[in-house]
């Protein structure tokens, strides 16, 4: 299939241009590079455009009559959402109409995007399954919403059939060790670690050890991005099969601790890492956990690289050859 990926220099959109190719799908990254870098992109054809301007999107679509469109190119930080919604709600949201404007323009018809964990707001139960109530507190997680309700109008409407792929925490880098995070500020737990432990930074701080969970500090689910990708190649298989708009939770159903994420991190790197006690983030929950029970049964997905040891080793791989060289 002749696949256009918006975002596809970013952390997950670059290693989904990898799986696409590695899959024998034509590939066409579109990205605007103020977060992604060129030399992410591992193969395929790469135009730099902005979703801003509906005048690219158009000349872009003249390119090439895409089967599927895959949607990464989202900012995805909570607190300069709360800070700074303005650049939130223009470019997740209204970035995302102009390119589903031009997509039915040109009668593209299968939609697969990015949504997140965070449109639960906090969560009332765990595991979270698609039928939690969606209550966003930030605008990150309300922008993405947003997005989900808009798919649906467009789906009754103009017949845009699309996928949500709600990921949790989205972690661990390429096996092959090509590809990897480069978020800039890195805001995520793992990276953070992993960069104590090289010594590119001095000491991890865990944001609040008083949560009510078994060590105080809070509990994710985290989800190799090599997992969250193959999720995507079966939501295209979904979308050319059944022809359905749906919504997925895509998490490995286990969750894991601040603290107990920093003792794995020291067993696999071998190194000493420092932790310094910090009061709460805010907007923080104490557990996130997915149940992706409906992803497995649907979609026939199933985390085949997400154990907690095989995420940081992919990710420590990717600090010590990117970083350290
Ligand atoms: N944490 C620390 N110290 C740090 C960084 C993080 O203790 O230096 C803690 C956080 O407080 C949190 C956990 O580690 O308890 C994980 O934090 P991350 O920032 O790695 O990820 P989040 O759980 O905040 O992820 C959320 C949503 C995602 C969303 C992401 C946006 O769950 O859906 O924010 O970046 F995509």
């Amino acid at each position: 299939m002749d696949i256009l990926v918006v975002g596809g220099a970013g952390y997950i959109g670059s290693h989904m241009v990898k799986s696409l190719l590695a899959a024998d799908h034509a590939v066409t990254t579109f990205d605007n590079l103020s977060k992604g870098y060129r030399d992410a992109v591992v193969g395929g054809k790469f135009i730099e455009g902005d979703l801003a301007s509906r005048e690219q999107l158009d000349r872009l679509f003249e390119t090439c009559a895409f089967d599927a469109v895959m949607h990464f190119a989202s900012f995805i930080e909570v607190g300069e959402s709360v800070r700074a919604p303005a650049r939130y709600y223009r470019n997740n949201f209204s970035n995302t109409q102009n390119l589903l404007d031009a997509m039915i323009e040109h009668e593209v018809g299968h939609f697969i995007f990015s949504s997140t964990a965070a449109i639960f707001g906090e969560p009332r139960y765990t595991p979270i399954d698609e039928d939690h109530p969606r209550q966003p507190i930030n605008p990150y997680g309300k922008s993405k919403y947003m997005v989900e309700q808009m798919l649906e109008d467009y789906d009754r409407a103009y017949g845009l059939r699309s996928v949500s792929l709600r990921y949790f925490n989205a972690a661990g880098a390429d096996i092959d060790g090509e590809l990897g995070e480069r978020h800039v500020p890195e805001t995520h737990l793992i990276p953070l670690v992993l960069q104590a432990a090289s010594g590119r930074r001095e000491a991890i701080s865990v944001f609040g050890a008083d949560y009510d969970t078994p060590d105080g500090t809070c509990v994710r689910d985290y989800i190799h991005v090599q997992d969250l990708c193959d999720a995507h190649l079966l939501a295209l298989e979904h979308l050319r099969a059944s022809g359905n708009s749906s919504q997925f939770n895509l998490g490995n159903g286990q969750g894991f601790s601040v603290r107990q994420v920093i003792d794995r991190a020291r067993e696999v790197t071998g190194r000493e890492i420092s932790m310094n006690a910090e009061r709460r983030r805010d907007g923080d929950p104490a557990v996130l956990v997915a149940d992706a029970e409906k992803a497995r049964r649907e979609l026939g997905w199933q985390p085949g690289v997400s154990s907690l040891d095989n995420i940081i080793e992919t990710a420590w791989n990717w600090e010590r050859s990117f970083f350290l060289q």
